[in-house]
């Protein structure tokens, strides 16, 4: 390998080095800190932050892109050198530009905008007093607005923004997959509405603790979860972080009355660890930007594939169902499987994104998608938020929305500087059932795979055309070299109606 080569790998692996030490500190922070603790460890995180900026930002790695022919306008560099290290050319001037393009003042600022939006956030949530909040946005669109032209002043603003969490989307491509997904899902959602309605109460018996944990236990061995390279905790939200190569630690939450939570929050945070442990671009590349997911939409793909396409689905509770049953007794005495598969796939519209079904899921996320991108262009001033934001969950999700806190006050996202992020939810839906498809054809007896315990077959599939390559590929190149075409939200569609016209009986 170019010499050139090693040392920027070297370089790139001290700074993700930093940052997995951060990441250390911020699990820690949401699972057992004690609560004092908390002043003192916002300095530490802001310590190794600008510790981990200052590593990214060294003038070396800027002059070794360069010397490797790596520009913006020509991010891959030499055209003699592997196609691998190409590939890792483009994502390090990628994370380069992200990192030096944004003057330190506006990087302050924005960091102290977010900082008080949140807390205001969190206040006007609380007293769903939408106006005290309204300042705040405001302030931080017109930062998210100033970083977008910093980054690439010849793009959108919305357009530079997805494109941090969606390599490669733009609003027009992202509006063009979701108004056929839009159509489709509220054609699925009326054919639903009209069939008599799921009653899912058998699963809000009370189950304790430590049983639910047993539950978590389970199913990370079922879907074989490496224990010597990870870990499961408690948090307030269920999350998945990468602390280094061979520690990925997730966490769950029990709530007493509603086992399914923990159950299914285990399984999709399992889908986001088996992705990152699957990561394998190479020794060369073990720790690098190369060796990190494709994007937010395809990691988010591989925990909806295991939460609702596998455990959702009929075939994994045949094998797996009268184990549960044993496992929360008495919560399931004398309940049939097929009742217990149809309470959890119930359908029904939502206020609130975080509960929604797999069929309304994406409406919400195409009502956040429509305001955001009309926020961030100026299309919709801030103060018209809440009445546009009725409108469209009327016309999405056929809701009276009562006040904000069931509305626009909902998300932490927008008060955190996160515009672009959304879409990489519902885009996560899609990729999963296009990857789904294709697997169908490699291994056409998924579903007896399935209930015969062999979920290893499936998870050998995902690392080798999913996972191992990390960034490698742009999204939109790996959606094509595993299936053959581009993103197509028809695969999506045709799981979800062959799944609820069985299910609802239309
Ligand atoms: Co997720």
């Amino acid at each position: 390998m170019h010499s050139d080569l090693s040392r920027l790998i070297e370089l790139d692996r001290e700074r993700k080095r930093i940052a997995h030490i951060g990441a250390i500190l911020g699990w820690d922070q949401e699972t057992c800190m004690p609560p004092k603790a908390v002043d003192e460890r916002s300095e530490q995180l802001a310590l190794i932050e600008s510790l981990a900026h200052e590593k990214s930002v060294r003038p070396e790695i800027g002059e070794l892109l360069l010397r490797l022919g790596s520009t913006s306008a020509n991010p891959s560099g030499d055209s003699s050198l592997d196609q691998i290290e190409r590939a890792y050319l483009r994502v390090l001037r990628r994370a380069w530009d992200r990192d030096t393009k944004l003057p330190a003042d506006l990087v302050a600022e924005f960091a102290r905008a977010v900082s008080l939006g949140q807390a205001a956030w969190v206040e006007a949530k609380k007293n769903n007093d939408f106006p005290a909040f309204a300042p705040h946005l405001e302030k931080i669109l017109g930062l998210i607005r100033r970083q977008a032209a910093c980054l690439d002043p010849g793009k959108g603003a919305y357009d530079v923004l997805l494109d941090l969490y969606e390599p490669g989307s733009t609003e027009a491509s992202v509006a063009a997959i979701f108004s056929r997904l839009r159509k489709d899902l509220v054609g699925i959602l009326t054919k639903i509405r009209s069939r008599p309605q799921i009653d899912d109460s058998i699963l809000h018996e009370t189950v304790g603790e430590a049983r639910q944990k047993a539950g978590s236990d389970w199913i990370m061995d079922l879907l074989d979860f490496d224990r010597g390279r990870g870990r499961l905790d408690i948090s307030a939200h269920p999350f998945t972080t990468t602390l280094g190569v061979d520690d990925v630690r997730i966490t769950t939450r029990y709530i007493p009355d509603y086992y399914p939570s923990s159950l299914f929050s285990t399984m999709h945070e399992t889908g986001h660890a088996l992705y990152e442990l699957g990561i394998a671009p190479g020794p060369d590349f073990q720790g690098t930007e190369l060796a990190e997911a494709a994007s937010m939409a395809v990691h988010e793909s591989q925990s909806r594939f295991w939460e609702n396409m596998v455990g959702r689905g009929d075939a994994f509770w045949k094998r797996n169902f009268r184990h549960l049953a044993e496992l929360v007794s008495p919560a399931l005495d004398g309940v049939r499987r097929e009742d217990f598969v149809r309470a959890i796939n119930r359908v029904a519209p939502s206020f609130i994104r975080t509960e929604a079904d797999e069929v309304t899921y994406g409406l919400h996320i195409i009502l956040r998608f429509e305001l955001e991108s009309d926020l961030v262009s100026g299309r919709l001033a801030v103060p018209d938020l809440p009445a546009a934001w009725k409108v469209k969950a009327r016309e999405l999700l056929g809701l009276e929305v009562r006040d904000d806190v069931h509305g626009c006050l909902q998300d932490v996202h927008w008060s955190a500087g996160l515009f672009g992020y959304f879409p990489s939810y519902a885009l996560g839906n899609l990729y999963a059932a296009q990857f789904a498809t294709a697997m169908r054809k490699d291994l056409p007896d998924f579903d007896d795979r399935i209930s015969a315990g062999d979920t290893a077959s499936i998870l050998g599939w995902l690392r080798e055309k999913v996972h191992a390559s990390g960034s490698t590929w742009l999204p939109s190149e790996l959606i094509e070299r595993v299936t053959g075409s581009a993103l197509d939200p028809s695969h999506f569609v045709a799981y979800l109606e062959g799944k609820y016209s069985r299910i609802y009986g239309y």
